[in-house]
């Protein structure tokens, strides 16, 4: 069988309960059909208020493919005066199976720091959901020539602390900020690989051989046309998607376009 791959979609604050439902019913119909000879993980990370059903929603899928459920954001305490905060225990109770922490749109929207994720991913795997650490320079790092300092800094305060045991449960997610969304120009295949390269650098000083079980994704508008480019590179274990994804049709696509090239 060919590598794992694996295939995640951040909603962002675009679908509420019932358009991620139906999303998600859609998703999964069309995923429990994947040929079983492809080894994937899919994920789909909601906004919170629609998380209670997305859980249920993939809990009714039948087949052993399914889909994992994660959240966008969590504090790290477990509860307490945090008006507006959602605690790793509440997340539990709903079912989420995994937490992204540091995604760019909080780190540079909400300034969280590299403390403040460091806190979240330590909370996070404590509590055992699968953790996606996100991690991308900006335009300007980039410019400056500084990309592999700040990847390299993002991961060494953001992993601080965490115990070779914790990492299986642990998934990075290399996003360069200036790849995202509307505005973003997509990572060539080989610059995305150089940085892919220095992140498995850095976590295998910081975790030795251990690190070879980490998978690390790129996202960064990801679309059909650079798909299966990127994933065929080296360190390249999964794609992290936004707008392609955002039609379960058109995921489904994209997923199919690549995995028979793996
Ligand atoms: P995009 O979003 O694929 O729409 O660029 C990526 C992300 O924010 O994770």
């Amino acid at each position: 069988m060919a590598k794992k791959i694996y295939f995640g979609t951040n909603l962002k604050m675009y679908k509420g309960n019932g358009d991620t439902v139906a999303y998600l019913s859609a998703l999964a119909a069309r995923a429990e059909s994947l040929e079983s000879a492809h080894d994937i993980e899919l994920f789909v990370i909601p906004s919170y208020p629609a998380l209670k059903e997305a859980v249920e929603t993939v809990n009714r899928q039948t087949g052993k493919r399914r889909i994992i459920i994660g959240a966008q954001n969590m504090s790290p305490h477990d509860c307490g005066q945090y008006t507006g905060e959602v605690s790793p225990l509440m997340l539990q109770e709903l079912g989420v199976g995994l937490v992204m922490i540091g995604h760019s749109e909080r780190r540079h929207g909400m300034r969280e720091t590299d403390e403040e994720e460091n806190a979240k991913v330590l909370a996070a795997l404590n509590h055992r959901f699968i953790t996606l650490l996100c991690i991308g320079e900006t335009s300007a790092q980039k410019n400056y020539g500084i990309a592999d300092e700040v990847l390299r800094s993002q991961l060494k305060i953001g992993l601080h602390g965490v115990g070779a045991d914790r990492l299986p449960l642990l998934r990075i997610a290399y996003e360069p900020v200036w790849a995202i969304g509307e505005e973003g120009v997509p990572a060539s295949a080989d610059y995305a690989a150089q940085r892919h390269h220095v992140i498995k650098q850095c976590l295998l000083e910081l975790f030795g051989d251990q690190a070879e079980q980490i998978p690390l994704f790129y996202g960064g508008s990801v679309n059909p046309d650079n798909a299966e480019e990127l994933i065929s590179r080296p360190h390249i274990d999964g794609l992290f998607i936004g707008r392609s994804a955002w039609q379960a049709d058109k995921f489904d696509a994209l997923i199919r376009r690549v995995l028979p090239k793996i």
